[in-house]
């Protein structure tokens, strides 16, 4: 699926390699050298070597992660937990699965270097159920790092115990956002908890706990051996690194790509992915997942793939699934198929989200089936800004933040397809 070329590979290294999801393939390349080094090191040193590389969560909100990893309490009895957010579930994004396909030990190693940070005892990787190829994959690493040493008792004879389990999801995009998933994990429905506090403080059975997406502890065992300001160098200077970019749409070579930060989207969709496919032209782009504001092609005019780039043209990066919108594609059923989704996925604790999303997919739903009214577009907008910033979580806002910038972007298109459905 990769199509990495050129560029810097930190999280596809092993792209291409035989049998590359082996402990042997990975250990061929340098595979848990990170973690080697970290135990050479004290774990306040290692938080700092991740503050200093300037890595930032790949799940979606980009939080600085060595931060993160440093609102841990050191000094205090009891277990502390270490969970990888391996779910998934943002619409268009499929770039965690190619990590656990390409390199499950990489992930394993970063969990074990993390939990040495933050001096956890156990750790979970947290999947849906539907993943169940890349389940066998991450269960085999597991057991592999087991019977190398590098998990259990007294890891490589530095004194230092780390379990790591797998832990199968019912597959609910709830069950993404870190509180939901801790909920799930600690048996219960998985529905986000108010923060404060913060799952650092007190999360996983009320104990502190980090939760990380996959991408982001893939990427520490290579901190760890070049060390922070090599990675740091890469990107731009407030998006350091790379990123995995899961591209579809109507372009000649979709997939996942690992890209520097701050790299040229035109470059990106010209060179990288081949353009559109023959006859197709660019009508708008989704830049960061199905929750990111859409982007027009005037607005993706000299646009870089970074947080910020992407933030000052009002949209986000998001997990980095980029969706290409050809000009065959309806924006009715845009906003239908995601209007549909977050009603579905609404856990409905919060009011403002559960009537919210529920509004948004009966009044696409009207438009969609040609039923829809004089007004609709601008009643889709109003119902939307009612819904942010009011929730536990952030879900009633991913579903505000594409139907805004859509209405806003696209609302002469929905109009007359209003017009066309009422009139004839
Ligand atoms: C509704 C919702 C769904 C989410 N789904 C995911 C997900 O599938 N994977 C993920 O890593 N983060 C997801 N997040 C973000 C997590 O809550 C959390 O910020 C992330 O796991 C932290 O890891 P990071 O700092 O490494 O990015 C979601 C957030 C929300 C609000």
């Amino acid at each position: 699926m990769g199509n990495t070329s050129d560029k810097i590979k930190i999280i596809t290294k092993y792209e291409g390699m035989p049998n590359s999801r082996s402990l042997d393939t990975y250990l061929s390349k340098g595979g848990y050298e990170g973690l080697k080094k970290s135990f050479s090191m004290q774990p306040a040193q290692i938080i700092e070597e991740v503050k200093a590389s300037g890595l930032r969560g790949r799940g979606g909100a980009g939080f600085p992660t060595g931060l993160k990893w440093s609102f841990v309490p050191q000094n205090i009895q009891g277990p502390k937990y270490l969970i990888c957010n391996n779910d998934e579930g943002e619409p268009g994004t499929f770039k965690d699965r190619y990590i656990a396909e390409l390199s499950p030990h990489m992930i394993v190693e970063g969990m074990i270097i993390a939990a040495k940070a933050i001096g956890a005892c156990k750790g979970y990787i947290y999947t849906r159920y539907e993943f169940f190829e890349e389940i066998k994959w991450l269960e085999a690493a597991i057991q592999e790092a087991y019977k190398a040493g590098f998990l259990g008792k007294n890891i490589l004879g530095s004194g230092f115990d780390f379990d790591l389990d797998h832990y199968t999801g019912a597959g609910a995009y709830i069950c993404g956002e870190e509180t939901g998933l801790i909920s799930s994990l600690e048996g219960k429905k998985g529905q986000p908890k108010l923060k404060p506090p913060f799952p650092a403080v007190s999360g996983y059975l009320g104990r502190p706990t980090v939760v990380n997406n996959t991408e982001t502890f893939a990427a520490v065992p290579w901190i760890m051996i070049n060390g922070a300001a090599a990675h740091k160098a890469i990107g731009t200077e407030k998006s350091a690194g790379t990123k995995l970019f899961s591209i579809s749409g109507a372009i000649k070579r979709p997939g996942v790509y690992e890209l520097p930060l701050g790299y040229s989207f035109e470059r990106f969709l010209n060179d990288d992915c081949g353009g559109m496919i023959e006859g197709r032209s660019l009508k708008a782009c989704i830049p960061g997942g199905a929750s990111a504001p859409i982007l027009t092609p005037e607005e993706l005019k000299g646009l870089t793939m970074d947080y910020e780039a992407i933030a000052a043209k009002g949209s986000m990066l998001g997990s980095g699934a980029v969706m290409i919108i050809d000009d065959r594609m309806s924006m009715v059923e845009l906003m239908k198929v995601i209007a549909d989704f977050y009603h579905h996925e609404s856990c409905g604790q919060c009011t403002p989200c559960r009537e919210g999303t529920g509004w948004l997919a009966n009044i696409m739903g009207g438009i969609y089936h040609k039923e829809g009214q004089k007004g609709d577009v601008d009643k889709l907008w109003t119902v939307a800004k009612a819904m942010e910033g009011r929730t536990i979580c952030a879900l009633s806002d991913a579903a505000a933040m594409p139907t805004k910038a859509i209405t806003k972007k696209f609302g002469d298109e929905l109009r007359a397809f209003i017009e066309r459905g009422a009139g004839a």
